[in-house]
C-alpha cells in the first residue's frame, strides 16, 4: 500500500489525479474505484491470499500460501496480433487493458532518482567510449544536448552536472521546465536559444558543470546548434516519442498550448506536423554528427519514429545511423556483467534509516571490490562513489528510497545486510528490494534492454516472461509483468518485482533465492546470445554457487567453417 501511495503521491507522479505515474500514460490504475478496491484488499488479506491484478482491475483474493507472491499483477498483456498502438488506445478506452510502463504499474516508482543514476552512468560511460575521456579525467569541458525536463527526462540535468558536462535540455512545456527549476534539479532557465547555446559554450570554456533549461521546442535548439556550427560533443534526446501521437512530442512552429489543441482538433495535421519535425531534428543532428558529434538513441524509440517518418537515419544495412544507449553502452557495461538499477525503500520513512542503508551498501561495496575481477572495477568504483555522494545530492522524492547500480553478489550481500541491520535493529524498520524493470534480465525489448542481444533472439520474449515466473517462486512479495515500458505497447515485455525484508531467516532464504535468479537469468541468456562480458559473468556466477549450471556457447571455429562450406 505504502507503495501504491508512492506512485500516485502528488510530489511524485506526473498526473495523480489521472493515476499516471511517469511517462506520460504510465498507469497504476484505470479508475479511482479500482484504487479503494485494491487498498481495501491489501487491508484485509491474510498470508494465505493472492491478490491478481488486471492492468490496474482488482480481480480478487485467491486462496494461496504464505511463500507465495501476495499480489501478481499484469499490464497490458494481449494477445500478439491485437498488440498496435491503436489497440492500445483502444482497450484503454474500453477499460479492459492498461499501459503500466515499467515501475508505474507495478508500484516500484522511486522518483526521478531512479534514473538519475542511471543516466550519469550513461554520460560517463559515454565520454569514455565515444571521446577517450579516462575514469579519473572526468567531464570538464564536455558539451551535451538532449530534450525533455519531464518524469524521467527531467533526470538528465543532475546527471549531467553530477558528470561534470555543460548540459542543454529542451522542453516545450513551460510548467515541466519550471518545476525541474523550482525543485533545483536544472541549475539555470532560458526561453532564448542563443542564450542557452552561449551559456553552454562558456561553461564549457571554463571547465564547469552546468544545466540549462532551454523553454522552447527541442527541433529550434538542433537547428539553432547546426546553423553556429557549435561544437556539440555527445547528444541525444528524451522526448516521450514512445507515444508519438497522444502528445509524447510536440511538433515546432506552435507552441506548447496550440500543440495539444491541435492534437485534439486536427489529430491527422497534428501527425504530419510531429513527422515533418522529426525530419528535421534529424537533419540538424545528422549536420552535427558529421561534425564530430556522438549522438544516441535514449530508449524512446526516437530512432524509430523518425525512420518511420521518413527521415534519414537509416544505414544502407537497413540498421539505424546511430546506436542505442543500451547497445553501445549499458548492455555491454552494465546489462551483459549483471549490473543494473537495484533499488530499496526504507518502511519507517525516516531519513537516518536511509542514511544508514546508503552505509551499509557502502560497505558492503567496499569490500565487494578488493575481490572484484578488473573486468568490473570501473563499475563497482563508479557504483561506490555514487552511493556515497547520494545523501549529498539531495536525491529523494517521496518514500526514503534509494537506487544503487550492482550486479548479482551486490544485491544479495546488500540485501542480507541490510536484513541483518533490521534484525539487529540498526535499521527501525522494514525494507523494500526492487529494481527498474530496465534490468539484466526483467526486459525483452529489441531498441532496448535487448538491443545488444545479436543472435536473432532479440524478438523474443521468454527472459522476461521466465523472470516473471521464477521470481514469483522463488520468494517475490509481489511480481509484475507488462506488455510495453519506455517504448511502447507492442514494442516489449518486461517484469518486475517488489520483495519485503522483515529481518527474519525466511526473508534471507527468499533474497538469496530470487536475487540469484532474477539477475542470473539475464546473464545466461546474454552468454547464450554470445556476449562476451556475459559469458564472462556466467563463468564467475557459476564459481561462486555450485548449484547453477548454465548452458554456455561454444564458439564456432571461422576457419573450420569456411574451410567446410567455403568462404
Ligand atoms: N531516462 C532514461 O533512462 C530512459 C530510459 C529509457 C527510456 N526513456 C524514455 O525517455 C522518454 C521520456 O521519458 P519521461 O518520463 O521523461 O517522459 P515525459 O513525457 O515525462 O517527458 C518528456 C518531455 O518531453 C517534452 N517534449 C515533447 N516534445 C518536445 C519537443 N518537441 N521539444 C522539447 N520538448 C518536448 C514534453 O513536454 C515532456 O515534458 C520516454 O519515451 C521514456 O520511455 C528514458
Amino acid at each position: 500500500m505504502m507503495m501504491i501511495q508512492n506512485n500516485l503521491d502528488p510530489a511524485v507522479a506526473q498526473f495523480p489525479h489521472e493515476l499516471i505515474t511517469y511517462g506520460g500514460n504510465g498507469a497504476v490504475f484505470q479508475n479511482w474505484a479500482q484504487y479503494r478496491l485494491t487498498m481495501r484488499y491489501l487491508s484485509e488479506m491474510t498470508e494465505n491470499q493472492t491478490l491478481v491484478m488486471y492492468s490496474g482491475h482488482p480481480l480478487g483474493l485467491f486462496p494461496s500460501h504464505a511463500d507465495a507472491p501476495r499480489v501478481v499483477v499484469t499490464n497490458g498483456m494481449v494477445i500478439p496480433n491485437y498488440s498496435s498502438q491503436e489497440d492500445c488506445e483502444r482497450f484503454n478506452a474500453l477499460g479492459v487493458s492498461q499501459y503500466g510502463q515499467m515501475t508505474a504499474g507495478s508500484y516500484m516508482y522511486i522518483g526521478p532518482q531512479g534514473i538519475v543514476h542511471g543516466t550519469t552512468i550513461t554520460i560517463l560511460n559515454a565520454a569514455r567510449k565515444y571521446l577517450g575521456r579516462t575514469a579519473d579525467e572526468g567531464l570538464a569541458g564536455v558539451t551535451f544536448v538532449t530534450s525533455g525536463l519531464g518524469g524521467m527526462s527531467g533526470a538528465q540535468a543532475k546527471a549531467a552536472v553530477i558528470a561534470g558536462a555543460s548540459c542543454i535540455i529542451a522542453e516545450v512545456n513551460p510548467a515541466a521546465a519550471e518545476k525541474r527549476h523550482q525543485q533545483g534539479w536544472l541549475e539555470q532557465l532560458t526561453y532564448d536559444v542563443d542564450d542557452a547555446i552561449d551559456k553552454m559554450v562558456s561553461a564549457s570554456e571554463r571547465g564547469g558543470a552546468t544545466s540549462i533549461g532551454f523553454v522552447g521546442n527541442v527541433v529550434d535548439l538542433w537547428e539553432r546548434l547546426a546553423v553556429r556550427k557549435i561544437s556539440v560533443d555527445l547528444g541525444s534526446d528524451q522526448t516521450s516519442l514512445h507515444n508519438p501521437w497522444q502528445g509524447g512530442y510536440f511538433p515546432v512552429g506552435i507552441s506548447f498550448e496550440e500543440g495539444k489543441k491541435m492534437m485534439s482538433d486536427a489529430p491527422e495535421l497534428f501527425n504530419e506536423a510531429v513527422r515533418e519535425s522529426l525530419r528535421r531534428q534529424s537533419t540538424a543532428i545528422n549536420s552535427l554528427a558529421g561534425a564530430g558529434m556522438h549522438f544516441w538513441d535514449y530508449g524512446n524509440a526516437f530512432l524509430l519514429e523518425a525512420s518511420r517518418a521518413g527521415a534519414d537515419v537509416i544505414n544502407a544495412d537497413g540498421s539505424f545511423a546511430y546506436p542505442s544507449y543500451v547497445e553501445d553502452i549499458m548492455g555491454p557495461m552494465c546489462f551483459d556483467y549483471g549490473f543494473g538499477p537495484f533499488r530499496w525503500v526504507c518502511c519507517s520513512g525516516l531519513d537516518e534509516d536511509l542514511q544508514t542503508t546508503d552505509q551499509i551498501a557502502a560497505s558492503v561495496l567496499r569490500v565487494l571490490i578488493d575481490d572484484s575481477p578488473k573486468e568490473i572495477r570501473q563499475q563497482m568504483y563508479d557504483n561506490i562513489q555514487w552511493i556515497e555522494q547520494a545523501a549529498e545530492n539531495q536525491l529523494v522524492v517521496g518514500s526514503r528510497a534509494r537506487i544503487l547500480y550492482a550486479d548479482e553478489r551486490g544485491r544479495r550481500a546488500i540485501a542480507e545486510a541490510f536484513n541483518d541491520a533490521i534484525r539487529e535493529g540498526t535499521l527501525s524498520g522494514p525494507v523494500i528490494l526492487g529494481r527498474d524493470h530496465h534490468d539484466v534480465g526483467g526486459t525483452d525489448s529489441p531498441y532496448r534492454e535487448t538491443a545488444n542481444i545479436r543472435d536473432g533472439s532479440m524478438f523474443t520474449a521468454d527472459m522476461a516472461v521466465q523472470n516473471f515466473v521464477g521470481d514469483a517462486f522463488r520468494g517475490a512479495t509481489w511480481v509484475s509483468l507488462h506488455n510495453g515500458g519506455g517504448v511502447g505497447w507492442g514494442e516489449v515485455i518486461n517484469g518486475g518485482f517488489g520483495m519485503f525484508l522483515d529481518g527474519s531467516l525466511d526473508s534471507d532464504r527468499r533474497l538469496h533465492s530470487m536475487l540469484n535468479w532474477d539477475v542470473n537469468n539475464g546473464i545466461a541468456r546474454r552468454a547464450w546470445a554470445r556476449n562476451p562480458e556475459a559469458e564472462f559473468a556466467a563463468e564467475r556466477a557459476m564459481q561462486g554457487n555450485p548449484e547453477l549450471v548454465i548452458t554456455l556457447p561454444h564458439h564456432a571455429d571461422s576457419d573450420l567453417i569456411d574451410r567446410t562450406f567455403g568462404s
